[in-house]
């Protein structure tokens, strides 16, 4: 199918809440961490889409501070599926001029994969252009505390002043160099946020699909930035 991109507006920035695998997996008799497996062939595809629609950040729901609640084969399968994906991602994202970066508390991830998280940030870290945020083991309100803790840690050691602002706290976050969501897309069915991105998505534009993640489509990714392009966005003004 022909895509029709060319009257899209573009937002910088765009989130997504993976859901659905389960689902995905379930609907077709098959074990819950195939649909994680297909869900992160999606995210691979879905990744290059964004950055040849000129998409500058995706910023991508992976793994919540709330996910270690599942049975431990389900977040074993989860961590094995990370591990493949973090080599591919090693291996192929500096050819594909994409900066990959992770959000989120990785000092509870196994010392393997801590490790490919990092050797991930360092050979993307000079490339320019398109980013990508990965957020595992993330929390919202995991991140505002540990924003808070940070700033408290400098202002202790004489290297921030006690007055708080929105702007600075902001430096504190893991987005701390990049804007806030202009969009945040969740396919699955559910009409929620599960704790993410609650600092930066005071003004972020909705979209929610019921097609679950696998089945995710450019077309599907099209169609969201279409329904943005067609906000009003007033950002607590009245429109003139
Ligand atoms: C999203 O799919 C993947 C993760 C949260 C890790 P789910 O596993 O939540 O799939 P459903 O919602 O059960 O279908
Ligand atoms: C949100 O999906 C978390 C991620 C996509 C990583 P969940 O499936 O965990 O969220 P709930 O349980 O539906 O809120
Ligand atoms: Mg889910």
């Amino acid at each position: 199918m022909e895509r029709d991109i060319e009257n899209l507006v573009i937002p910088q920035h765009v989130a997504l809440i993976l859901d659905g695998n389960g689902r995905w997996a379930k609907k077709r008799g098959l074990p819950r961490t195939v649909g994680h497996k297909q869900g992160c062939v999606t995210v691979e595809q879905t990744v290059e889409d964004a950055a040849r629609l000129g998409i500058r950040y995706l910023t991508v729901y992976g793994f919540s501070t709330e996910n270690w609640k599942r049975p431990e084969d389900e977040v074993g399968g989860i961590m094995k599926l990370l591990d493949k994906y973090l080599h591919e991602a090693i291996r192929d994202m500096e050819k594909k001029h994409i900066r990959m970066k992770v959000f989120g508390d990785t000092s509870r991830l196994s010392p393997e994969l801590q490790a490919l998280v990092a050797k991930t940030d360092e050979i993307t870290q000079h490339v320019k252009g398109f980013q990508a945020n990965i957020c595992l083991n993330y929390g919202g309100r995991a991140e505002i505390v540990r924003a808070a803790e940070l700033y408290a840690k400098d202002v202790a050691e004489g290297k921030a002043e006690g007055k708080l602002t929105e702007e600075k706290l902001s430096k504190y976050m893991y987005s701390a160099d990049i804007p806030d969501p202009e969009l945040i897309i969740r396919p699955g069915g559910e009409y929620r946020l599960s704790n993410f991105l609650l600092w930066q998505c005071a003004y972020s534009e909705f979209y929610y699909t019921d097609t679950l993640w696998p089945d995710f489509t450019p077309e599907e990714l099209d169609k969201a930035i279409a329904a943005y392009g067609s906000r009003d966005r007033r950002f607590g003004g009245v429109k003139t």
